[in-house]
């Protein structure tokens, strides 16, 4: 920067000082003055358009309330920089000139340049204040979290876009209530957006989340555990891997309960494991391995149950958790469904037709497959299916092209939805706790292998979670009556509960 600014200014009288207008002719300031208000219209712009737009892009809130903020504050603190160093110039040459400004009141025109600084910094606290606010609610909203990070969050996104939470952003089961967590999760936030920057987050994000609040400050300020939920009817649609897809179903009373008798009877699921106790468990850093569970009943008595043939070095060495609504529920949101239940329901609801053959397990076979990238399994399913049936079935190839044509539609939403290779995820890398039909689940604790010193067992009874309250094969019904069934394996695997359901039903290709 030149000094010719101030050599141009003509320098005041002896004891006067410079006014404003000369203070303020330097290259400094001038830039510093052009930058703010560029920022500030900027802001103005982009606010409304936040404002205005109904899905506004995550992009407009980044400039608008962090990056045009950052350029119009160093725009405003370049003024006085370029202020301060006119007057030192000034002061070289002109030695009398006092060394702070002489401010005078009965100076008309210094009185109005103050007027016009008060002004301005009323102004400026009203509009920092709203941007902060702004800022505040922008870095919680889905977007910032869901959309900004593109391929890092993308999996989640998509899924919670799919959830029943689709409506509860990120920070209401990430962050919670109360100044701390949110330093907490910015401080984390800035760590994330640093491996972003460098490409170095891990693919997939881990999980389970070692420090997710605990549910009691999440979950539960919406869902209160005390609420009696009764038994839920699940209706559960199954294809076989069959030419003709034979459907099963089976509808089960599953005894959710609830907690409080003031509420109603307490009972079931819910009762049991939240709120006249408090269970404990020590696992793996997965919690795929449960060898070790304490619970303490409402008057303080304990019970430990350990598995069968862990022994006690093992466990010491494992960490101890309390257990709460994310144990059980663990993909309440960012739930990825395996390809053999996303097909099923593709089936039952008729988006994919049953009357083509072979359909369940083409389709399934097609999303396991390993890709590299989503693109390539696009491709992949656009080809592969015309090609089997044009292949196998020639005839339906022809009647029924447009039900081909939508069941490859169907099959790459699915796999859209599901699974992502950019990232990694698949049903297999994020677990899905509730039940034990693909996953360990409920019986990582209750598989009939965890005693307590007493004998006592925790319980695998087949009737102590659910009543199957029917089932169906083909158009055949196997009996049902009101106190419930025995559920009846589809081929004979022998007493139910010897086996592990998921070490047969996988998610992917096979029963
Ligand atoms: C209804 C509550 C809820 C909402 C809303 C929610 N999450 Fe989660 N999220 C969870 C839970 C619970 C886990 C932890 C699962 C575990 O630890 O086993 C999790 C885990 C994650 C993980 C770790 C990887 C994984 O899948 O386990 C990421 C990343 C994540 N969430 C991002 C997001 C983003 C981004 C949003 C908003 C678009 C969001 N979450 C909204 C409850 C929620
Ligand atoms: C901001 C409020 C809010 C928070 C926080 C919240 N939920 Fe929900 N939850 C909802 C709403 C709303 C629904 C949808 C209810 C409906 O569709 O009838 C829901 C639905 C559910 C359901 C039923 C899903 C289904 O398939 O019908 C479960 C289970 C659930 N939430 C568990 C959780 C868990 C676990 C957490 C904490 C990790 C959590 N919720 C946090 C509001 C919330
Ligand atoms: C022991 C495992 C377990 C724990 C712990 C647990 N749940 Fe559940 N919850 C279930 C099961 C099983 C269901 C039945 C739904 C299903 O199978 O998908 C259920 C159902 C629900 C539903 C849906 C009820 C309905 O009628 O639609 C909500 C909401 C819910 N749980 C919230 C919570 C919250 C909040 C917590 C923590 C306070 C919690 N759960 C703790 C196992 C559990
Ligand atoms: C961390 C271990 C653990 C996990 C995981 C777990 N439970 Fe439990 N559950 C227990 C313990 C311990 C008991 C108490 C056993 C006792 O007192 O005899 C229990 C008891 C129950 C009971 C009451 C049984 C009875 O006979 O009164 C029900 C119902 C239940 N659990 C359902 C579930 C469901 C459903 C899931 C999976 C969604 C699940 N539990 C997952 C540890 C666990
Ligand atoms: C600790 C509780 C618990 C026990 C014990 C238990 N179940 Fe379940 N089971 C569940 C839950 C919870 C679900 C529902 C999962 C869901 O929401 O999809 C389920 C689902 C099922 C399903 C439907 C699976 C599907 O998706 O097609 C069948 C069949 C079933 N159980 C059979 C059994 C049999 C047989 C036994 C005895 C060996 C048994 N269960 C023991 C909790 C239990
Ligand atoms: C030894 C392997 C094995 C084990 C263990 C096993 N299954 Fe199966 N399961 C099969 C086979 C094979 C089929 C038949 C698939 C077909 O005909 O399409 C099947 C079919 C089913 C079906 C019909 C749904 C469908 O997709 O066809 C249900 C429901 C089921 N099993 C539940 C269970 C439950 C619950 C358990 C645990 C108590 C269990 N299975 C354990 C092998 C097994």
């Amino acid at each position: 920067m030149s000094d010719t600014g101030s050599v141009n200014t003509p320098l005041p009288p002896n004891g006067e000082d410079l006014s404003l207008r000369e203070l303020l002719r330097n290259y400094i300031s001038l830039i510093g003055l052009a930058l703010a208000a560029v920022s500030l219209a900027n802001i103005i712009f982009l606010f409304l358009l936040d404002l205005l737009s109904k899905r506004p892009s995550p992009y407009i809130g980044l400039l608008a309330y962090m990056v045009m903020p950052g350029f119009f504050v160093f725009g405003l603190l370049l003024v006085p920089f370029g202020m301060w160093r006119q007057r030192s110039l000034h002061r070289r040459k002109l030695p009398t000139l006092p060394k702070f400004p002489l401010l005078d009141l009965n100076n008309p025109a210094q009185r109005s340049s103050i007027a016009f600084f008060l002004a301005f910094v009323v102004l400026f606290v009203i509009m920092s204040a709203i941007g902060s606010y702004q800022g505040y609610e922008y870095t919680d909203s889905t977007q910032f979290c869901g959309q900004l990070c593109h391929t890092v969050m993308h999996p989640e996104y998509t899924a919670h876009q799919n959830s029943p939470h689709a409506r509860v952003r990120c920070v209401d089961c990430h962050v919670g209530n109360g100044a701390s967590w949110y330093v907490r999760s910015k401080m984390s936030g800035l760590r994330q957006v640093y491996y972003t920057v460098l490409g170095t987050y891990p693919r997939p994000i881990e999980t389970p989340v070692a420090n997710l609040r605990p549910a009691p400050e999440t979950c539960e300020q919406c869902h209160w555990p005390k609420k009696f939920w009764g038994a839920q009817l699940k209706v559960i649609n199954e294809f076989g891997d069959d030419e003709k897809n034979t459907p099963r179903q089976i509808s089960l009373l599953i005894k959710t309960g609830g907690g409080d008798a003031n509420n109603g009877e307490a009972m079931g699921i819910h009762w049991h494991m939240n709120i006249a106790n408090v269970v404990m468990y020590k696992s793996d850093p997965t919690r795929m391995n449960i060898p070790w569970v304490q619970i303490t009943d409402r008057e303080g008595r304990t019970t430990v149950f350990t598995e069968k043939g862990v022994d006690a070095a093992t466990i010491n060495k494992m960490a101890e958790r309390r257990m709460d609504c994310v144990d059980c529920h663990n993909r309440p949101t960012h739930d990825f469904p395996p390809p053999d239940r996303s097909v099923d329901n593709a089936l039952a609801t008729n988006r994919i037709d049953r009357n083509l053959p072979y359909a369940k397990m083409e389709g399934v076979q097609l999303l396991t497959a390993t890709y590299k990238t989503t693109p390539e399994a696009l491709q992949a399913i656009a080809t592969q299916i015309p090609a089997f049936y044009k292949d196998k079935y020639p005839d339906i190839a022809k009647s029924k092209a447009g039900e081909i044509e939508e069941m490859v539609s169907q099959l790459q939403k699915i796999f859209q939805r599901t699974i992502f290779p950019e990232m990694k995820v698949t049903w297999q890398t994020h677990p899905n706790n509730i039940g034990h039909y693909y996953f360990q689940g409920c019986f990582r604790c209750h598989d009939g292998n965890h005693v307590s010193p007493d004998g006592k067992v925790i319980t695998k009874d087949c009737n102590a979670c659910h009543t199957i309250l029917s089932q169906t094969e083909g158009a055949a019904s196997i009996a049902a009556t009101p106190q419930g069934m025995q559920f009846k394996h589809p081929v004979d695997i022998g007493d139910l509960k010897d086996v592990n359901c998921s070490d047969c039903h996988t998610g992917g290709v096979g029963p």
